[in-house]
């Protein structure tokens, strides 16, 4: 498809050609044969075990590559597998620079067992580049960005990043992990990133039954290796999982209008509540980098986090729509508390250092009706204040 085309239009059409299929079926099938006839031996029409390749894993990996403006698409089993895969390509006595407000299942990964392979790590503060590049060492071989940072919704700015690393250190692969947006609002191979890394678990698939990772790469030195990984690794998604990625991504951008449009109307209720001490929102104006979000952006999904007046542990238990639970981005709205839930393993000096205190509260605002989600914030905020 043409880059020129719109984003539905790609979601609904890139890589569903039913002209591929013999039997012309419209809704890709889902091909569950974990091995293909060969004509002769070593003679195969395209496929010879699922894990090297899968007709149906393919069509979700042209349509996740084409969404992105990228050109390979890769598909594995979870986020945190395609990012073990992305480590993969360092070696022995490599450095990986990471971000420092990132998943905690992502930090947990790199501090304890991408280490234990001998990779170094260090943590920086994303949102100043001056810290970035003082941090880089000459066996620096990967920066790894998350933004907006979970959960403190930062921003980073991948245009004056990418524009520093590409001059200065392009030999550094750059990796965004993009799960907070999704392609539908930011694109950062456009702004000069390596790699795109994506929860697909969370937006992309946006029904909370699927999980699975992705990377998407226009490189083709890194398509080479990562395709090599993905079969010699074999942290593979099934074709049944990929068959529910691929229809969701048809209704990806309606979604994640209506998140945007219930998170800023949760956003703003709560901002004004006496019961909240502060609101986190990219598109607001007391958010920092709220000027490169609306550069770097065509929008933010239903993510909104912020520090409560009273007691965490009641108002969490005390909601009734919103669900308390992990996980983001599905239909459904959640709540966490991210100091014992998503971010426990972080360590406890480096929560406090970045604010992820017993008062922050995450959310995930779905997709249900307005009224009924400020509605069940409102009596969860005054049940919490009850002693
Ligand atoms: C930003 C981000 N990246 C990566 C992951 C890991 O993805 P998965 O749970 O699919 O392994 C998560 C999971 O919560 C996440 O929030």
């Amino acid at each position: 498809m043409s880059k020129e085309e719109g984003f539905a239009t790609k979601a609904i059409h890139a890589g569903q050609d039913p002209l591929q299929w013999t039997h012309c079926s419209v809704v890709p099938p889902i091909v569950m044969s974990t091995t293909f006839r060969q004509d002769g031996p070593g003679q195969h029409r395209g496929y010879e075990y699922t894990r090297s390749g899968n007709p149906t894993r393919d069509v979700l990996e042209t349509c996740l590559a084409t969404l992105e403006n990228g050109k390979h698409g890769f598909a594995f089993s979870s986020g945190l597998g395609a990012t073990s895969v992305l480590c993969s390509l360092l070696k022995t006595g490599d450095h990986i620079l990471s971000g420092n407000d990132i998943y905690g299942g992502t930090n947990r990964y790199f501090q304890r067992c991408l280490i234990t392979h001998g990779v170094e790590v260090t943590f920086v503060d994303g949102t100043d580049i001056h810290k970035i590049t003082t941090a880089i060492k000459a066996n620096t071989k990967m920066l790894w960005l998350e933004t907006p940072t979970n959960p403190l919704l930062k921003v980073i700015d991948l245009k004056a990043v990418c524009e520093i690393m590409k001059t200065k250190y392009p030999e550094i692969i750059v990796v965004v992990d993009n799960t907070f947006l999704t392609c539908c609002f930011q694109k950062p191979l456009e702004f000069g990133a390596d790699i795109v890394l994506y929860s697909l678990t969370k937006y992309m698939n946006g029904h909370a039954d699927v999980c699975m990772g992705a990377a998407i790469t226009r490189r083709d030195d890194i398509a080479e290796r990562l395709r090599f990984l993905q079969n010699a690794l074999g942290i593979v998604p099934s074709p049944f999982d990929c068959s529910l990625v691929n229809r969701s991504l048809k209704t990806l951008e309606l979604r994640m209008q209506q998140h945007m449009k219930n998170g800023l109307a949760v956003a703003k209720y709560l901002d004004s509540h006496p019961f909240v001490e502060k609101v986190i929102h990219p598109y607001f104006p007391s958010h920092p980098q709220q000027e490169i979000s609306l550069k770097q952006t065509t929008g933010h999904s239903g993510m909104v986090s912020f520090y409560l007046k009273g007691d965490s542990r009641k108002f969490l238990r005390s909601l009734k729509i919103f669900t308390l639970a992990e996980s983001l981005g599905g239909f459904e709205s959640l709540a966490e508390l991210p100091s014992v839930m998503t971010h426990a393993s972080v360590p406890e000096e480096m929560r406090a250092e970045l604010g992820i205190t017993d008062q922050l509260i995450r959310l995930s605002v779905g997709l249900e009706t307005e009224r009924d989600l400020l509605a069940d914030l409102d009596q969860a905020l005054k049940a919490c204040q009850i002693h």
